[in-house]
């Protein structure tokens, strides 16, 4: 089968806590399998030829998790950004983040403005890390970007287009072809709302610490049978 290699790819990163749990040991030994993910398959998906990776490892809402966890995340994303993704600076991986700052640790926000300034000339590739990001929040404050514009004089209300609309969001990339939530859950989680307006989507049962490459390709071979329409017709339909 030939396999379509889809532009932008978005992964929930969900069941890193099932996955720990099934094997007796903590939540956050979930988490930290789950980021070996960063050095291995993702990798694996940018070689394939997939030029935009976002990735949802951190919500607005997480932040309802216990303190303990919480800090756990903030270690284990400063450790990621510092150390696994140094890796990226051999690579032509470049690294952004959607999201907003406050109330993120100024330690957290060095170590994100690090590893974009260490790989900010790349122009292969994208990982979109989206950190204390929520969809909603996105859209509400990209209107609020372009009406600061619209007072400012700089732009004219015809200006705004559905596509010129991406340059408002936190990061102006291309719509997402294809949506994976691991561990078999069924919901988008305020991820990336604007931008999934005509993804395919795939839910693998896999919890994220399991997701290889195998199971990237698997999702790879459901997206490459789908038939997108884009709200049209398939040709040969066009003539009833
Ligand atoms: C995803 O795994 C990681 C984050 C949301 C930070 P979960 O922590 O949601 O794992 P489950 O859903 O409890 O298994
Ligand atoms: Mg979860």
């Amino acid at each position: 089968m030939e396999l379509k290699i889809p532009n932008h790819v978005a992964i929930i990163c969900d069941g890193n806590g099932r996955w720990a749990k099934e094997r007796g040991l903590a939540r956050t030994a979930g988490h930290k399998a789950g980021s070996e993910i960063f050095t291995t398959t993702i990798p694996e998906i940018f070689k394939m030829g997939v030029k935009i990776v976002s990735v949802f490892v951190f919500s607005r809402e997480n932040f309802k998790r216990s303190k303990e966890e919480v800090n756990f995340l903030m270690d284990l994303f400063v450790k990621l950004f510092n150390t696994k993704l140094k890796k990226y600076k051999e690579t032509d991986i470049k690294v952004v983040f959607s999201g907003t700052d406050k109330p993120l640790e100024d330690r957290v926000l060095k170590a994100m403005d690090k590893i974009v300034e260490e790989t900010k000339d790349h122009t292969k590739h994208i990982l979109n890390v989206c950190l204390n990001y929520s969809g909603d929040y996105e859209i509400v404050d990209a209107a609020k970007k372009f009406a600061q514009d619209y007072k400012a004089g700089k732009v004219n209300l015809d200006d705004l287009t559905t596509d010129s609309f991406y340059n408002y969001l936190y990061q102006p990339l291309d719509p997402i072809d294809l949506l994976i939530r691991t561990s078999g859950e069924y919901r988008l989680s305020n991820f990336m709302l604007y931008q999934l307006s005509y993804a395919e989507i795939c839910f693998p049962k896999t919890y994220f610490p399991d997701f290889t490459k195998e199971e990237f390709i698997k999702c790879l071979e459901e997206y490459s049978k789908r038939d997108r329409r884009f709200g049209g017709i398939k040709d040969e339909d066009k003539s009833n």
